[in-house]
């Protein structure tokens, strides 16, 4: 399956592949010398026996590994790559492939976009969550020590292989991080792919091949309308947001112990909740959390206070007020008048926490 799109504001054109095997097939031409990013986990599955394939296939490449998790997105980590680029004679020829999850695509993606003034880049995504959110739309950027994801830039890569095989060394528990997106693009965009999920949720789970497929697919669809409508983030894209002002503040709280899979999942339930959602939607949004094995039960242990504190940083607020993306329905998000988001008093939000701390777990179980 392949997706052509093109940035109109910026005339790149992007080629998005979603094969399984695509990454046995010879997809990269010899004509430029590559630098692969990766991490230390990915570098050893997946980019290292591509590196040596290609090599041996004729091709110039290099692998250059960073250590896996989030503390690699630092100014300290692009320096050192930059520099370890420039020692090794990559000039502007050539191109940067970034095979890894959200933490390689985000980097490699900022690298490729300052060194030299930016070269071509190539993204491969790993882990579910890059596949159906991080590697697409072209935000890259590092964080800062006092705020994630602070500098970036946007960049569009030349092409995105997806293979979903790879997800079979992915551990489940990151690979529910991805799934909860998923879920997320059903509530705010297309109530059948939601309905989808519900219906095939052990098959994903079991990462069947052909399912995981149709599933990348739909949601990749979701992701690029979204995004590509949006680049700067003015507007509609906001709607990508949906659970994660409440979430982005719970994973802040707990200091990152609190997984972004679950933090977004409890997140949509109380953005849900203050969307005035049905409950019987609510029970439904739980229960399919359940289902993937998402455990809500750190909904009723962060102290409330913090969270409202927390949300005063969030990038969509004003003034430090916070605003929310809501939904009229599962499938539907609110447009506030091209505003993809808006304010909420502090009574409701105060209720709504509480709300969290005393109702969310008593949401329909499987
Ligand atoms: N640019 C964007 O639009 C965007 C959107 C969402 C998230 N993000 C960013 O993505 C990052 C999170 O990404 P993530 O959840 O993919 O985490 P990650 O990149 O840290 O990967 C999670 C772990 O899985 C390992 N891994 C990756 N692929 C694997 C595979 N196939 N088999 C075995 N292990 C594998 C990694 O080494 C790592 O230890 C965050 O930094 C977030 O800010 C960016
Ligand atoms: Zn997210």
């Amino acid at each position: 399956m392949k997706i052509n799109y093109e940035i109109l504001s910026r005339r790149d054109k992007v080629q998005l592949t979603i094969e399984p095997e695509i990454l046995d097939s010879e997809i990269v031409d010899n004509s430029r010398p590559l630098a692969i990013i990766s991490d230390e986990n990915v570098a050893k599955l997946h980019a290292k026996p591509l590196c040596q394939k290609w090599k041996k296939g004729g091709i110039s490449c290099q692998l250059f590994t960073v250590p896996a998790g989030e503390n690699s997105k630092s100014s300290e980590t692009m320096t050192s790559l930059q520099l370890q680029l420039l020692q090794a004679g990559y000039g502007r020829d050539c191109v940067i492939i970034g095979i890894g999850g959200g933490v390689v695509t985000d980097l490699a993606g900022f690298v490729a976009s300052t060194y030299c003034r930016g070269v071509p880049l190539i993204l491969i995504p790993t882990t579910l969550l890059a596949m159906v959110d991080a590697a697409l739309g072209g935000k890259t950027g590092i964080n800062l020590p006092q705020s994630k994801n602070f500098v970036g830039t946007i960049y569009q890569p030349e092409s995105i292989w997806i293979d979903p095989n790879v997800l079979e060394t992915q551990p489940l528990d990151s690979f529910r991080d991805g799934l909860v997106e998923m879920i997320k693009h059903g509530l705010i965009w297309d109530a059948n792919i939601f309905s989808w999920i519900e219906q095939n949720v052990e098959r994903l789970l079991k990462k069947e091949p052909s399912t995981l497929k149709k599933g990348i697919i739909d949601s990749c669809k979701i992701k690029l309308s979204i995004a590509l409508r949006d680049t700067m983030e003015t507007g509609l894209r906001r709607l990508l947001n949906f659970g994660h002002t409440i979430g982005h503040a719970i994973e802040t709280v707990s200091n990152y112990e609190v997984s972004h899979g679950t933090a977004v999942a409890i997140g949509c339930l109380v953005e849900g909740h203050l969307s005035h959602l049905a409950q019987s939607d609510l029970d439904r949004i739980a229960k399919l959390f359940h289902r993937i094995g998402i455990s809500l039960e750190a909904a009723q242990k962060i102290p409330a206070e913090k969270i409202t504190q927390a949300m005063c940083y969030d990038k969509k607020g004003i003034h430090s007020v916070p605003r929310f993306v809501t939904l009229e329905a599962i499938g539907k998000a609110h447009s506030h008048k091209g505003d993809y988001c808006t304010f909420i008093n502090e009574n409701e939000i105060s209720k709504a926490l509480e709300w969290m701390h005393h109702d969310l777990h008593k949401l329909a179980r499987p």
